[in-house]
């Protein structure tokens, strides 16, 4: 999380003994040094009380450095350590899903995780892994003091050159990555994030965070059977930097649950971002993660509850946060985006061209495919476009012609000199394919919809197999569906038509985008 604002890092809980406040780096430094049993010449009764708050679950340590050190001095390692409720119920939602034999805290600050952790899993290995020399002092006097000492261990690195030996059991990643933005990141270490981003098949921006570094190496430390909750700043759910961490969750470190805090809640009193914690099960099969917002703090624990959202969803859905929003009162049905992807339909640049008409040059039959070119069709054709329906055809050639017989590439040569003729070759949508013929229709979509009219759209069952152009768009189911799944969503959808919004024009023209039409709320059963 990043640091700004004022300078107290919450409130002690109840039952913790309070510590005198240690004012000076060198005080704390010597305090820490006590703890760890060597000779220092702070006041006993100072190294005393402060062992007795750490053992009542106090961290006057971390407390004392957030003091001393400004939000300004601890933002290039984004040290803001984490209140205490949000610890315990992010360790508490692991107590539930893990029985972990390690847990590994990246950028473990004064240890508040491995602290909480060490008390929950009394068996564990707790690692630390901290670049600051005084934060990782920090821990160590923490778990010698909390009695942890002998099953933990600081690791002084950047998380990023950690090795881990298997552990024999699962490992739990758990923690609060520093909120470090691109600008302080060196080039070295955002060309490791490309490289291994690439490694795996995904591409990195350059502007990501450091947390987006940490996921990516958790991501690379983790094994299947692992676990993982962290909180970071939210803005990766909803940016084009964030792709990275939203394609590692929804796939190999497998989100189980994302819990969005309100930014009226202020979790962090000492940063200005916004939350999001996120659980992950490495290698685990569920189909769906559970998106919740968190609109008070009291409500945070349990990390329960929250709306399903396939995974499938999640890996195409480029802004996250509105997946979070309250789920809706029973009977109010799902997103039609849970169950179908929508996307708009071919472009080819000049219909003229490549509608076939009585002046097209004669072309071999497989070329001209009947396709949907003007909205009246859906309209006229009512519940469903029966094979043999009334379409014009789409000239959709080959990119490559080779294939051809010779009769048919004859054709295809004389028709091309044709459209060159008629200026087919200079839009810039042919501009911008290859070969400059290859309109590339789309499969054809088993349920079609009008996205632009003065009425709400049509939505058209498509048995005929017709693919479309851009005055409609398809629905692409993301599981197979039978043919009764898909009547019943096409009358379904047909009930939801009128509650589509959408932008409108003048005259009332509603045109509908297909993320619009994705978050159409459908009630189907089963
Ligand atoms: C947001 S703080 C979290 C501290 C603690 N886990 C907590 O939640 O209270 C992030 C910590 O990561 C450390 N850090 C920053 N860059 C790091 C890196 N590259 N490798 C390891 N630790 C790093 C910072 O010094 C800081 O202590």
């Amino acid at each position: 999380m990043k640091a700004g604002g004022p300078r107290h890092t919450g409130a002690l809980r109840s039952g913790v003994e309070r510590a005198p406040a240690i004012t000076r780096e060198g005080d704390l430094v010597a305090v820490c040094r006590a703890l760890l049993g060597g000779r220092s010449a702070v006041q006993r009764e100072l190294v005393d009380d402060c062992a007795a708050a750490i053992r009542s679950g106090g961290d006057p340590l971390g407390d004392a450095l957030c003091a001393i050190r400004s939000p300004a001095a601890r933002r290039p390692l984004g040290a803001t350590y984490t209140p205490w409720p949000i610890v315990e119920a992010m360790i508490r939602w692991a107590t539930q899903r893990v029985d972990p034999v390690r847990v590994i805290d990246p950028g473990c600050g004064s240890g508040r995780f491995l602290l909480a952790a060490g008390r929950a899993f009394p068996r564990a290995e707790l690692v630390g892994v901290e670049i600051d020399p005084l934060a990782a002092a920090l821990a160590r006097a923490n778990l010698a003091a909390a009695g942890l000492a002998d099953r933990a261990r600081v690791v002084e690195r950047d998380y990023r050159e950690l090795a881990l030996v298997p552990a024999g059991g699962a490992s739990l990643f758990a923690g609060n990555p520093p909120y470090v933005r691109h600008h302080a990141i060196a080039p070295r270490w955002k060309a490791w994030l490309r490289e291994r981003a690439a490694a795996r098949g995904l591409a990195a921006s350059q502007l990501a965070g450091l947390h987006v570094h940490f996921l990516l190496a958790t991501a690379e430390l983790a094994r299947p059977g692992d676990a993982g909750i962290f909180i970071t700043a939210a803005e990766w759910l909803d940016v084009g930097y964030g792709r990275l961490a939203r394609a590692l969750l929804s796939g190999p470190l497998g989100l189980v649950r994302l819990d969005l805090l309100d930014p009226v809640l202020r979790a962090f009193p000492d940063a200005q971002a916004t939350a999001v914690i996120c659980a992950f099960e490495v290698g685990g099969e569920q189909p769906a993660a559970r998106l919740r917002r968190v609109r008070s703090l009291a409500r945070l624990d349990p990390l329960a509850g929250g709306r399903p959202v396939a995974r499938a969803r999640l890996a195409s859905e480029p802004r996250w946060s509105a997946l979070a929003a309250p789920p809706r009162k029973a009977g109010d049905g799902i997103e039609l985006g849970e169950l179908c992807r929508v996307h708009r339909g071919q472009v080819t640049g000049a219909n003229q061209v490549w509608i076939a008409s009585e002046e097209t040059p004669p072309l071999p039959p497989a070329l001209l495919i009947p396709a949907v070119t003007r909205a009246r069709e859906l309209f006229a054709a009512g519940i469903e476009l029966r094979p043999g329906a009334p379409l014009r055809r789409v000239i959709d050639l080959p990119g490559e012609l080779d294939g051809l017989a010779a009769s048919e590439r004859a054709a295809v040569e004389r028709f091309l000199a044709w459209a060159r003729r008629r200026g087919a070759d200079r839009p810039y949508v042919a501009r911008h394919r290859s070969p400059w013929w290859a309109v590339r229709l789309l499969p054809p979509a088993p349920i079609l919809v009008t996205y632009m009219a003065r009425r709400p759209p049509a939505f058209v069952r498509n048995p005929a197999g017709a693919r479309h152009l851009n005055i409609a768009h398809g629905l692409y189911p993301r599981q197979p569906m039978t043919p009764d799944a898909l009547d019943a969503l096409a009358v379904a959808l047909r009930a939801a038509a009128g509650s589509a919004t959408g932008r409108t024009y003048a005259g009332g023209l509603l045109k509908l985008e297909p993320r619009e039409i994705e978050r159409l709320r459908v009630r189907v059963s089963g």
